[in-house]
Order: structure tokens, then C-alpha cells, then sequence
């Protein structure tokens, strides 16, 4: 029997300490097979419990293209020897005996998958953001209750051992009480469509760099605060360079800007439960090295972590903690750790052990939903162009 995994616990040898049953595999479909599914495959490749018994993507062959590019690159060709394909989710979920699915499609399919899925008894590993808006999370996590199935939010860098030491930091006390917070981050000239162009369709994407990336920042401090309820947010969302041919220069794709409508840049300040505020900013593109450093302050102490590629758990500095040392202000630095380079391993291999166990998801959904509510508030507010309340219903 695998153990359990909690989140919370800080040590560092999680999945070391599973112990698998590779008696009954795992039968596992995976939806949208574009570019993050390759890292899907990959790591269910690497579980001995694991049989992937389906793909599917809505582009004729493309779910068969990758699943045998998958086999030829990551060496488990057997894993996949079996597996159907399908261009409908449904028809897939309908036909095809299955544990679990991992959701790899484009945000605005998200929660219609998902659903679909927890509604025919399949656990579900979504891919981040979680939806487009809070509406469509509430939705899923409906979905989530009545199957009494699980929802994992992608949400990898969580498995990081420095990320996981900034948690532990705040949790430990030493900051004191928490009161103001600034996070964000982002790319010079990153708009990302080099490998597909999902990213800035609205009917598609339905957040830019919000959702591509900022969600990950909002989960970096969120998850270390232990989660608190947003109450108010005041934000703006904008797309002054995805809309111009200059900014895909790099790429040499400038027709992406006819096609750009989303945002490339967010910024926010939020109020959450406990009287800490928090300031957020994103880009995807600005004239900038970076919009800052992560910081967290406290009654006690302040914590800096310098700026982060956040989406990918990437720590190229160390965190400093700010206090005082009998009365004197101290600079105390926390030791950088060696970078955690198996994050998709722990990201699928937590989420089995849960639908095993049948224990809660290792990023439940009842956690996320605080982002979600975040960038949704973002996109609200931006467009009334006022403070708008954030209103969660018992779920
Ligand atoms: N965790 C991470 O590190 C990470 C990294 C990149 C992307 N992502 C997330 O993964 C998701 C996909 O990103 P990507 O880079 O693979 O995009 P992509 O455009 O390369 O692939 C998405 C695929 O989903 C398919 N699809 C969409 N709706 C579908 C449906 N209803 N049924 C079947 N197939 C459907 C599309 O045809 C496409 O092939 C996004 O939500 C993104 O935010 C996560």
C-alpha cells in the first residue's frame, strides 16, 4: 500500500518513500495532446502501475503522433502499445475502461472536460490555471463532490525544495504575523508561441499571462500563506505589445498579432482574509529585467525571495530573511537547496498514490480555488475599472 502524501510535510524524500503495487496497473487517458502532454507521458512512463490506455485530441492524429513520438523518445513503448485515440473526450470516456484521466487541453476546455470526466467516475489531473473563471471552477468542484473522485491542479513547482522552504519559513513563525506581500514576475519579450498559438487566442487560452504564468506566482505565496480567502481585488489586465507584429519578433511570427486577444500583462492588489494585503504583477512582455522580487512581510521578520522564473520552480539566488537580532536589523540568509529536478515525477506520482489511497489530491482543488478567484477578480475588475468583492459559494 503507497503511503500517503500530505502536501504540508516538508521532507524531501516524498515519493521515495511510496511503495508501489505494480500488481494492478493504473489505467490512465490523457485529453489534448499538444506540447504538455509530452511531460504527462513522460512521467506516467516511469511508473511501474501505469498503463496509458487512451489519447485524445480534437486535431485528427495528432493523439497518435504524439503518444509514438512519446514512445520512441521516453523508451516505454510498451505503456502505450494498446492505447486508443480519439478526437472526442466523450466518446473516449464513454468507450474506453479508465482510472483516471490527466486534462492537457487549452484553458477555456478545462472545466468541460473534467467535468465530463468526475461525472463517469474518473479522477482528473488538470493542467493549470485551474479554468478561465471562478464560475467554471465552481462547476468542477461541483462535479468533484458528487463523484467523490479527485481534481489535482498542475500546479508542479509545489514539489520544489526551495519553494517548499519558503512555506516553511512563513509557517515556522519567524516572519510573525504576515501583513503585506508582493509577488509576480515574468518574461522581457516572452509571449509564448513557438510551439503553438493556443496561448493567445481568447476562445482558446481565455488568459494570457495570467493565467500562463501568473497563476503560478498567486500559488507560490497562497500555498505558503496556507491559503487565505481573497476578499477584495482591484485590478487591470492589458495587451499593449501582444498586439503588435514587433513583439514576436524573436520568434518571427508577427501574423500572432492579428490573432492576440488576451492579456500580457496584469497587475493587482488584493485583499485576503487576516488583514494581509497582496501586490501582484505579470508580464508576458515589458521593458523590464523583472517586475520584482518576491517578498513577504511580518511583524517579526521579512522574507526575500529574489525574483523567480516561478512557472518552473527555477531558484537562482538565495532567499534573505530580514529581522532583528537583539535589537539589531539582521540579515540572515537561507541556503540556497539543490534544485528538485524530478518535479513531474512527484506532480503524477502523488496524484496516483491519492486515487489509490482515495486520499484528498495532492493540490485539491479546494485550495485553488482562491487563485482562480484571483484571476478572475483581475479580469473583473480591469473591465469595470473599479475594486469589485470576491464571492465564493459553499460548495
Ligand atoms: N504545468 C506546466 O508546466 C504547463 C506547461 C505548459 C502548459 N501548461 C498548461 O497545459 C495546457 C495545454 O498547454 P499546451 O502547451 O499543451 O497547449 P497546446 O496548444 O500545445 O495543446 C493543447 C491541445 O489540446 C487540444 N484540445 C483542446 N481542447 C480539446 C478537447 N476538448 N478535446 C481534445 N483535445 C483538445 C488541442 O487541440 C491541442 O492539441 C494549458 O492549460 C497550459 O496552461 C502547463
Amino acid at each position: 500500500m503507497a503511503k500517503e502524501i500530505d502536501m504540508n510535510d516538508f521532507s524531501s524524500n516524498q515519493v521515495e518513500e511510496t511503495v508501489v503495487n505494480t500488481g494492478k496497473k493504473m489505467r490512465i487517458g490523457i485529453i489534448g495532446c499538444g506540447g504538455i502532454s509530452s511531460s504527462h507521458i513522460k512521467a506516467y512512463m516511469q511508473q511501474p502501475d501505469v498503463e496509458i490506455v487512451a489519447g485524445c485530441d480534437l486535431i485528427e492524429g495528432k493523439a497518435e503522433e504524439k503518444f509514438a513520438t512519446c514512445a520512441e523518445k521516453f523508451g516505454n513503448a510498451e505503456m502505450v502499445a494498446n492505447a486508443k485515440f480519439f478526437t472526442d473526450y466523450k466518446e473516449m470516456i464513454d468507450t474506453v475502461p479508465m482510472d483516471a484521466v490527466s486534462v492537457c487541453t487549452y484553458n477555456c476546455t478545462h472545466a468541460e472536460c473534467a467535468i465530463y470526466a468526475l461525472e463517469h467516475g474518473l479522477n482528473v489531473l488538470l493542467e493549470k490555471p485551474f479554468t478561465v473563471t471562478l464560475d467554471e471552477a465552481i462547476e468542477v468542484m461541483k462535479a468533484e463532490k458528487k463523484s467523490g473522485k479527485i481534481v489535482s491542479v498542475g500546479f508542479q513547482p509545489r514539489f520544489d525544495a526551495n519553494m517548499q522552504m519558503i512555506k516553511k519559513v512563513v509557517q515556522s513563525g519567524e516572519l510573525g504575523r504576515i501583513y503585506y506581500v508582493q509577488t509576480g514576475g515574468g518574461r522581457r519579450h516572452g509571449i509564448p508561441v513557438s510551439w503553438s498559438e493556443t496561448f493567445i487566442e481568447k476562445d482558446k487560452a481565455g488568459l494570457g499571462a495570467l493565467g500562463d504564468i501568473g497563476c503560478y506566482s498567486i500559488d507560490l505565496v497562497m500555498n505558503a500563506l496556507g491559503n487565505p480567502k481573497p476578499l477584495t481585488v482591484s485590478g487591470t489586465a492589458t495587451d499593449y505589445f501582444g498586439t503588435t507584429p514587433e513583439a514576436y519578433a524573436k520568434v518571427g511570427k508577427p501574423e500572432c498579432a492579428e490573432k492576440f486577444s488576451v492579456d500580457d500583462f496584469a497587475s493587482a492588489y488584493i485583499r485576503l482574509e487576516g488583514g494581509i494585503i497582496l501586490d501582484f504583477r505579470i508580464a508576458w512582455y515589458m521593458h523590464l529585467d523583472t517586475p520584482g522580487d518576491t517578498i513577504i512581510m511580518g511583524t517579526k521578520g521579512s522574507l526575500r525571495v529574489p525574483s523567480t522564473d516561478c512557472w518552473n520552480g527555477t531558484f537562482r539566488q538565495p532567499m534573505t530573511i530580514y529581522h532583528d537580532v537583539a535589537g539589531v536589523p539582521t540579515q540572515t540568509e537561507v541556503p540556497l537547496l539543490p534544485k528538485t529536478e524530478d518535479l513531474w515525477n512527484r506532480k503524477i506520482r502523488s496524484f496516483l498514490d491519492a486515487c489509490i489511497n482515495g486520499t484528498e489530491a495532492p493540490v485539491p482543488t479546494s485550495q485553488i480555488i482562491y487563485n482562480q478567484a484571483i484571476l478572475d477578480g483581475i479580469n473583473r475588475s480591469s473591465k469595470l475599472g473599479r475594486e469589485i468583492e470576491v464571492e465564493i459559494p459553499e460548495i
